[in-house]
This record gives structure tokens, C-alpha cells and sequence, in this order.
């Protein structure tokens, strides 16, 4: 697989864009304007940069990966992909629609279809796109450049061939380290995970301690490199809160229903980093 496709050119979308197109792949990267294509383009330009100024690429590298990479608002470009990573907004509506819009359009009758969903069930996906024994998860983690891991998520109808490509593909081309899970909401990270960020919104909004002191308590005596509302933040404070609304609808576990404190913060648009203020101002 070496034609590959990205839809989303967010957090994830541009990390993922730029892992493929350090491992040599010609990558075709669709957002929803030209506003939110030229921002993708800059986040993994921007990124590169760092890599060179850390001594961790080659200025020739750098101009290759970006040779490789179309950015484009195009889904009709990603016709001719091998494999298409899907890393829009984490609403089952948008991913429905873009499951069934490019499960049509792919020429090729292997090509693989997969969801870098953090939450939303893939059998779902792969029932509107047509060619289900195709579809499955692939869960990259935040930054993608750095995390080592993937996710690999078959579903009932995922066939072991698909499974098995992408394994491959994962491991060797990418060489990142997969994991595999099953079909249910938060896989095996974020069933971890995201309990543990709520447990802390909820002591921040009970006034249990500062932010500054829930984070250095991780961080100091956990040793994690970043405190779970620094880590929401990065994540995105409305996906935060759509895994776990995910997770609440498959679970009905109170432990995953999102607190007050983050419906109003997404609902003022302090989304964390990405927006410039979540727990902390960026
Ligand atoms: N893109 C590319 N590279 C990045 C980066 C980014 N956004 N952020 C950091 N890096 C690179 C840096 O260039 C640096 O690389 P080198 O060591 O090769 O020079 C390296 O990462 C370390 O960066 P820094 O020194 O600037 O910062 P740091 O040491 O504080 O590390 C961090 C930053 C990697 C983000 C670290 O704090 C960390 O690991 N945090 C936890 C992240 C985490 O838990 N991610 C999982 C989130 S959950 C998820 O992804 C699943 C989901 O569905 C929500
Ligand atoms: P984000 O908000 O940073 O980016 C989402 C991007 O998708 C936006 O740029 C938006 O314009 C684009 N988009 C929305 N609808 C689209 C469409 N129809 N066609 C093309 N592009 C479209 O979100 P993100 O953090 O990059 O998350 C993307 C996916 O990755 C979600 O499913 C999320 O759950 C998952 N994920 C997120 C993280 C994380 O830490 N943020 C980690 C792993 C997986």
C-alpha cells in the first residue's frame, strides 16, 4: 500500500499526513475548505521545521516529505488511494456520511478504508460504506509523529486479510508498534484513559485543588509526562467529551458520562490547545 489518503488534516490528521509521508508515501490529505487545507499544511510544515531544527531530519528530507503530500478539499482525489485513513471530527454523523461517500468512490476492489475513531464503533462504519470486510480501525496517538502505538480495530465484519495488511503495514512501513483491540468503545487505551481525565474535571470542578496542583501531582508523583487536564487539553476538550459520551451510550457507566465543567467549556469554544484556551491559556 503506497498511494494512501487522509481525511481530517486536524491534530490527527496532519500527524498521520506527516508519519506517511516520512515513510515515503504519496499522501492525499482532504479537509472541508481551503482555509482548513492551508492550516493542515501548515501544522506539518511546522512540524517538519522542528524535526530539522532538532537535528532530527535533513532540509532535503523535509522538501521531500512536503512533495509528497497533496492537500486538497477534494474527496473525489482519494479514488485511486490503496488505504484511507478517515481522522475527521469524532461525530458518527460526519464519519457515517464519509464512510458512505468514499466506500463508493474507491477503484480498487482491496483497498482498505479505516477510521482513526477514538470511540465510535467501526462495524457501524463499515455497514454504510459497502465494502465492510475492508473497513476497520486504525487508532494513531497524540502527537502521531511521537506515540509509538497504534490500535489496530477489526470488526465482526472485518475480513483477516484487511487485518492482516494492515498489520504489515503498521509494523513494517510505518514501523510503529500495533496493538489489537476489539470493536467496543474506547478500545483498550481509552477505556483506561478516559475515566481517569474525567475523575480529574470532576476534581477540578469540586474544587478539590488548583489545575496547576491536580497536573503536578501526576506528573511529580505518578511520573507521567504530562497531568490529565494538560493531556485533555492537548487531546482536544471536545473530543474528550465525545469519547465519553461514546463510551457512556455502549457502557452506562456513570464513570464515563462527561462532567458539567467540560459540556460548558466546549460549549464556549475552549476546546484546550488547539483553540488557544482550555484548563490553560496557549
Ligand atoms: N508533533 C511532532 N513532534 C512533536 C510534537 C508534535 N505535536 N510534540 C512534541 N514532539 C516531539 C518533539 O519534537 C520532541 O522530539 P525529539 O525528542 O525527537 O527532539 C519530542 O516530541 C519531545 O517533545 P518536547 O521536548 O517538546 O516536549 P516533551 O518532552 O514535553 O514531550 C509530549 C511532549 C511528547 C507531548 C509528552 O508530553 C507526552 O508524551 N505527553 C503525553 C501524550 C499522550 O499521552 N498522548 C496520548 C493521548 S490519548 C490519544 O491520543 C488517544 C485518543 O483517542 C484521545
Ligand atoms: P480536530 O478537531 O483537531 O480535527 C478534525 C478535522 O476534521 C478538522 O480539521 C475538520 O475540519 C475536519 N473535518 C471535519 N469533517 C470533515 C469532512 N467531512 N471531511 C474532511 N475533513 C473533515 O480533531 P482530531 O483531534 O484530529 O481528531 C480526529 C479524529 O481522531 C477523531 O475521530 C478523534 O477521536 C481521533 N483521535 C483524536 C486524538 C486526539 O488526541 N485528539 C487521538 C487519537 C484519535
Amino acid at each position: 500500500m503506497d498511494r494512501i489518503g487522509v481525511i481530517g488534516g486536524g491534530l490527527m490528521g496532519s500527524g498521520i499526513t506527516e508519519v506517511c509521508a516520512r515513510s515515503g508515501l504519496d499522501t492525499v490529505t482532504v479537509e472541508v475548505s481551503q482555509e482548513a487545507a492551508q492550516a493542515a499544511e501548515a501544522k506539518v510544515r511546522g512540524s517538519l521545521e522542528r524535526a530539522v531544527s532538532r537535528g532530527k531530519l535533513s532540509e532535503e528530507d523535509l522538501a521531500g516529505a512536503l512533495d509528497r503530500i497533496t492537500f486538497t478539499t477534494d474527496l473525489g482525489r482519494l479514488g485511486d488511494r490503496d488505504l484511507v485513513v478517515e481522522a475527521a471530527s469524532e461525530r458518527e454523523d460526519v464519519k457515517l456520511d464519509l464512510f458512505r461517500t468514499v466506500g463508493a468512490l474507491l477503484e480498487k476492489d482491496d483497498a482498505i478504508l479505516a477510521s482513526n475513531t477514538s470511540s465510535i464503533p467501526i462495524v457501524k462504519l463499515g455497514a454504510v460504506s459497502g465494502r465492510a470486510a475492508n473497513v476497520m480501525g486504525v487508532h494513531f496517538f497524540n502527537p502521531a509523529p511521537v506515540m509509538q502505538l497504534v490500535e489496530l480495530i477489526p470488526s465482526l465484519t472485518t475480513s483477516p486479510e484487511t487485518l492482516e495488511r494492515m498489520q504489515t503495514f503498521v509494523a513494517k512501513t510505518l514501523g510503529k508498534q500495533p496493538i489489537e483491540a476489539t470493536d467496543r468503545a474506547g478500545f483498550v487505551v481509552n477505556s483506561l484513559l478516559v475515566p481517569y481525565l474525567l475523575s480529574a474535571v470532576r476534581m477540578y470542578e469540586a474544587g478539590y485543588a488548583s489545575a496547576a496542583d491536580i497536573d503536578n501531582g501526576m506528573v511529580l508523583g505518578c511520573g507521567h509526562p504530562m497531568g490529565p487536564l494538560a493531556l485533555s487539553d492537548l487531546i482536544g476538550l471536545d473530543t474528550v467529551r465525545a469519547i465519553g459520551i461514546s463510551m457512556y451510550d455502549e457502557f452506562k457507566e456513570p464513570l464515563y458520562s462527561p462532567p458539567p465543567l467540560l459540556d460548558r467549556m466546549v460549549d464556549a469554544g475552549l476546546l484546550g490547545k488547539k483553540s488557544g484556551q482550555g484548563f490553560y491559556p496557549y
